[in-house]
């Protein structure tokens, strides 16, 4: 039996866990070169957790400095089981307005300036994408918001973009019609790596903005996105310590196989 490590990455307004007990600080050396930064690992009501803080302390880092393949390689090397990605993003939808917390299940990767895989160069594989999202951590996610009284939207398609400008309202319009809920800066690679690192993965997309295409609403701009985020941090700090004080002590099978993606994907022979 594996027993469960919750993981957190903290994105923009998220910089700290201030639930986490017993905390140390902690930094892990990774061949893949340099993380965010050092992870806090702590316990939450006796279970581990450990946290990331994706831009580091003061947001010194942009969405494409970040090292994905360093933050996740550390999260493995620190056990972490179960990936709760907390990221700001932008929305398509009128229903989605700023505040709204939205459980997606799909990414679309829009980024062209990251290293995406840990795998290439002799050692190839191919990992499932198809279902990027663990359902379980997922309904974990949507149960600790339901009684922390949190509302959340279940489901939608996160579209990641390089950044770091924001978009222009062709490509923001264009979103809009291939039927997007969200967008953000970070999420892809990471979700990718993830999988590939054998991790189930999660995201709660915390709506901060309608990005450009709402003709009601100004074009985004960082002093919108700071004033929502912080009413957001604050409930999803609440709803992480609601899902670790719930989560159960040994790892549960992921239903789409994230935990063993590797099982089926290595397509170099061994002996090569
Ligand atoms: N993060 C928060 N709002 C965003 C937006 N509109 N576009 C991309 N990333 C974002």
């Amino acid at each position: 039996m594996t027993k469960s490590v919750l993981g957190i990455i903290g994105g923009s307004g998220i910089y700290d866990l201030p639930g986490l007990q017993n905390v140390r600080e902690e930094r892990i050396d990774s061949p893949w070169g340099e993380p965010s930064g050092p992870l806090r690992i702590g316990d939450i009501g006796g279970l581990p957790v450990v946290f990331l803080s994706r831009h580091d302390k003061g947001h010194r880092l942009s969405p494409s400095d970040i090292n994905y393949r360093a933050n996740i390689d550390i999260l493995k090397r620190a056990g972490v089981t179960d990936l709760v990605s907390l990221s700001a993003c932008g929305s398509f939808k009128e229903e989605l307005p700023p505040g709204t917390f939205v459980l997606v299940d799909q990414f679309v990767d829009r980024t062209h300036l990251r290293q995406t895989s840990f795998f290439g160069k002799g050692c190839v594989a191919h990992v499932s994408m198809a279902h990027p999202v663990s359902p379980r951590l997922k309904h974990r996610l949507d149960e600790a918001a339901g009684k922390e009284r949190i509302p959340v939207v279940r489901g939608g398609t996160y579209v990641c973009i390089e950044g770091p400008q924001f978009s222009t309202y062709a490509e923001s319009m264009t979103y809009k019609t291939l039927g997007y809920s969200v967008i953000g800066m970070t999420n892809m690679p990471e979700a990718k790596l993830a999988r590939e690192a054998e991790i189930c993965y999660a995201t709660v997309a915390m709506v901060t903005d309608f990005d450009c295409w709402h003709p009601e609403h100004d074009a985004v701009t960082v002093a919108d996105i700071v004033g929502v985020m912080q009413d957001n941090s604050e409930r999803a700090k609440r709803l992480v310590a609601r899902l670790a004080a719930d989560f159960p002590r040994e790892h549960e099978r992921c239903p789409v196989g994230s935990d063993r993606a590797l099982d089926t994907a290595l397509i170099t022979a061994p002996e090569a």
